[in-house]
C-alpha cells in the first residue's frame, strides 16, 4: 500500500476552504493509502503563538480531522511535537537547503512582509520549509493532498529529496502533490482575488468550521458577487460566484456546470441563500461530529496511538539519515 502524509498548523480554527482543500480530499483518500495526518504545531510557532490558545487549539484540531470524517481505525493521526524524529529532520534538511532558495518563498515572503511591521521576523519562518519537506520524506510519502497555495513547499521538498538522494545515499521517496478537482484555493467572501485565510482580519471575509451556522450563512448572503447576474463560472472575469460555485460544488458534489444548469436565469440572492443553507446544514452536521470528539476519551488514546505508530516509522528513516550524513557512531 502506497503512503500518504498531509499537515494542517493548529493556528486558529480551520476555514471551509481548509476543508475544502484539504480534509475532504484525506477522507477520500484515506482508504487508499497508509495515511499518516499530522497537527503541525512546530509550524505554528514559526509566528508568535498564545501557549493556551495553541494547546486548546491542537485539540481542537484533533476533533476536527475526526469529524471530517477520517476514521481512527484507518490512519495515523498525531502532534508533530510529539514526535522528535520531525525537528531532527528539519536540521538535515537546513544543512542541504540554500537560503537563496527559502527566501524565494512566496508564503515566507508574504508571511514575512506581515510579521516584519509587528514583531520582527523569526528564523523558524525561513527554515519553515525544511521542517515541512521532513514532515512528509520521514514517512516516504507517495502523495500528499494539500491545497494549491502548498505546490511551492512541494516543489522544494522533491528538490531537497533529490539532492539528499544524489549527495548521500538513496532513501527518500519523491512525493506526489495531490490537489483537489474543485476548491483547491478557496477565496475570500469579500474580496475574491485573496486567499481565504483563518488569519485574515476581517471576519467576515472566512466561515471558520466552528462558526455559528446561522451567522455563516448570513456570511454568505452577504459575500461579494460581481457586476453582471449571470450565474457562470468564469474565474478570471467573474471571480465573486465563481468562488460560490466551488464551495457550493465541493459541499454537496454536484458538478459545477450541473449547478449552472440549476441556477439558469435565477437570481444571485436565491442562490446565495440556497448556498447558505448548503453551508449552515453542513456546519450542524460537522459540529455535533466534533462535539463527540472533542468531549470523548477516546481522543488522547487516538493521539498517543498516533504518537507512538509515526515515532516508530519516523525513527527508521532518522537513523538511515544519519547514517547517511555520517552523525554518530556506526551502528552494527
Ligand atoms: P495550513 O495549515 O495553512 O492549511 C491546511 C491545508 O488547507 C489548505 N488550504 C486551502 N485550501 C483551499 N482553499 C484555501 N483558501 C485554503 N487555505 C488553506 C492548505 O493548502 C493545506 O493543505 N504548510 C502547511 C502545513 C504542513 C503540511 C506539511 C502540509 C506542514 N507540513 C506536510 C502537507 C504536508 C500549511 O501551512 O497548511
Amino acid at each position: 500500500m502506497k503512503t500518504l502524509f498531509s499537515g494542517v498548523q493548529p493556528s486558529g480554527i480551520p476555514t471551509i476552504g481548509n476543508y475544502i482543500g484539504a480534509y475532504k480530499q484525506f477522507v477520500e483518500l484515506q482508504d487508499q493509502y497508509d495515511s499518516y495526518f499530522c497537527i503541525v504545531d512546530q509550524h505554528a510557532i514559526t509566528v508568535p503563538q498564545d501557549r493556551l490558545k495553541l494547546r486548546e487549539n491542537t485539540r481542537k484540531l484533533a476533533a476536527i480531522y475526526l469529524a471530517s470524517g477520517l476514521d481512527p481505525e484507518k490512519i495515523t493521526l498525531f502532534i508533530q511535537s510529539e514526535v522528535s524524529a520531525h525537528a531532527k529532520a528539519a536540521w538535515m534538511l537546513q544543512c542541504i537547503s540554500y537560503i537563496g532558495e527559502l527566501e524565494r518563498m512566496t508564503q515566507f515572503k508574504d508571511k514575512a512582509r506581515k510579521q516584519n511591521q509587528r514583531d520582527g521576523i523569526s528564523v523558524g519562518l525561513l527554515t519553515y520549509p525544511p521542517l515541512m519537506a521532513g514532515d512528509i520524506l520521514l514517512y516516504n510519502a507517495d502523495v500528499v493532498p494539500v491545497g494549491d497555495d502548498q505546490t511551492q513547499h512541494i516543489e522544494y521538498t522533491r528538490n531537497v529529496a533529490e539532492r539528499f538522494n544524489a549527495k548521500y545515499n538513496d532513501i527518500f521517496t519523491l512525493p506526489q502533490i495531490k490537489l483537489p478537482e474543485v476548491g483547491g484555493r478557496i477565496m475570500s467572501l469579500n474580496d475574491p482575488t485573496k486567499k481565504m485565510s483563518k488569519s485574515d482580519d476581517n471576519q467576515k471575509s472566512f466561515i471558520t468550521l466552528l462558526d455559528d451556522p446561522n451567522q455563516a450563512a448570513k456570511k454568505i448572503r452577504s459575500a461579494v458577487t460581481d457586476s453582471d447576474t449571470v450565474i457562470k463560472y468564469d474565474k478570471e472575469n467573474k471571480p465573486g460566484i465563481s468562488n460560490l460555485l466551488s464551495i457550493y460544488s465541493s459541499l454537496t458534489d454536484k458538478k459545477v456546470s450541473d449547478l449552472e444548469q440549476q441556477y439558469e436565469g435565477l437570481s444571485y440572492g436565491e442562490f446565495k441563500k440556497d448556498l447558505g443553507e448548503v453551508v449552515k446544514e453542513f456546519l450542524i452536521e460537522f459540529q455535533d461530529k466534533y462535539n463527540y470528539y472533542l468531549n470523548s476519551d477516546k481522543l488522547d488514546e487516538i493521539l498517543d496511538e498516533g504518537r507512538d505508530k509515526a515515532s516508530f516509522k519516523a525513527d527508521k528513516m532518522i537513523e538511515k539519515m544519519e547514517r547517511a550524513l555520517g552523525l554518530g557512531r556506526k551502528r552494527k
